[in-house]
């Protein structure tokens, strides 16, 4: 049964359970379109510009103007919050290309489909201890413009799926013998005191919360190398951890069943989940300071 919380379509505020969406939208029938999700805390947004920013590339580079809709997006979620009693929340947005009749080339003249939609998260504890997850390895069988945050998202739903299938929390992808990044969070590995993460080009998602562990590691002094790696050299790491917008940072301790290092979270994996935590507290909750 559908829930009657107030989703955002196409400017209006409708309960979910009268939102309609065209049965010839191109994001149903192609996956042409992009979407975004942030975390509010406490009513406030963790690195909004981040994602708007992230949002305007995805559409620019799927050639779909979105005309005055995306800088709506933050007022539309704060009326979201609003109308749903939410304070901590996950905002989901789509911008579509559009209902018309099912052809390939772009229609003429079609208005995007713009949907928002705010989901209740729990209050984080700043001070609870980074989580350990487990993995497995998994081919990477996605296209080769994984820079876009496309809403085709079967081989990572597939790939997700495997690995829940076996208990564990994610799948780690791999091009061959390169690894890439997670089916919805970013990778990073430490060896020898450094920070590992494969460079952002068409092969990931740049994911916001990598770019703020990036930043929150280069002001704390930490190396940091972006650079592709091995599946051999991931799992010969002294750390690995996961991180993204609903994960946060989480410590991989097993990959395939095989322990990382000791099969603990690593202490740099700690530290970089603690400065995050703090990040968040003093953006969102209002703690000293704002801006990411
Ligand atoms: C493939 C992929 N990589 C990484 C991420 C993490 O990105 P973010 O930190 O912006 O949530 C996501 C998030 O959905 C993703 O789908």
């Amino acid at each position: 049964m559908l829930d009657q919380s107030v989703v955002y379509l196409n400017g209006r505020y409708v309960p979910r359970s009268q939102a309609t969406l065209d049965v010839e939208d191109r994001g149903a029938l192609f996956g042409d379109g992009v979407y975004e999700v942030l975390r509010y805390y406490h009513g406030r947004p963790l690195a909004l510009t981040e994602h708007l920013d992230r949002l305007s590339r995805s559409l620019k580079e799927i050639s779909l103007d979105a005309g005055d809709e995306i800088e709506a997006l933050p007022r539309v979620s704060e009326q979201l919050l609003q109308r749903n009693g939410l304070s901590d929340a996950k905002l989901y947005w789509q911008v579509t290309r559009g209902a018309a009749r099912r052809e390939h080339a772009f229609p003429k003249d079609v208005p995007p489909t713009v949907l928002a939609i705010a989901s209740p998260e729990k209050p984080i504890d700043p001070s609870a201890p980074a989580r350990g997850v487990s993995a497995i390895l998994h081919e990477d069988e996605r296209w080769h413009r994984c820079n876009i945050k496309s809403l085709m998202l079967l081989p990572n739903v597939l790939a997700r799926n495997k690995a829940l299938d076996v208990g564990a929390y994610e799948a780690i992808l791999h091009r061959g013998d390169t690894v890439t990044e997670a089916t919805c969070t970013s990778l990073f590995m430490v060896r020898k005191g450094s920070l590992v993460t494969h460079p952002a080009n068409q092969w990931i998602l740049p994911g916001i919360t990598r770019l703020l562990v990036l930043r929150l590691a280069r002001q704390a002094g930490i190396l940091v190398r972006e650079r592709s790696f091995t599946v051999g050299e991931l799992l010969n790491a002294d750390e690995v951890f996961l991180c993204g917008t609903t994960t946060h940072i989480a410590g991989v301790t097993h990959i395939d069943n095989q322990p990382i290092a000791s099969g603990g979270v690593g202490a740099l994996t700690q530290r970089l989940h603690e400065m995050f935590m703090e990040r968040i507290a003093k953006e969102c909750l209002g703690l000293v300071g704002s801006g990411c």
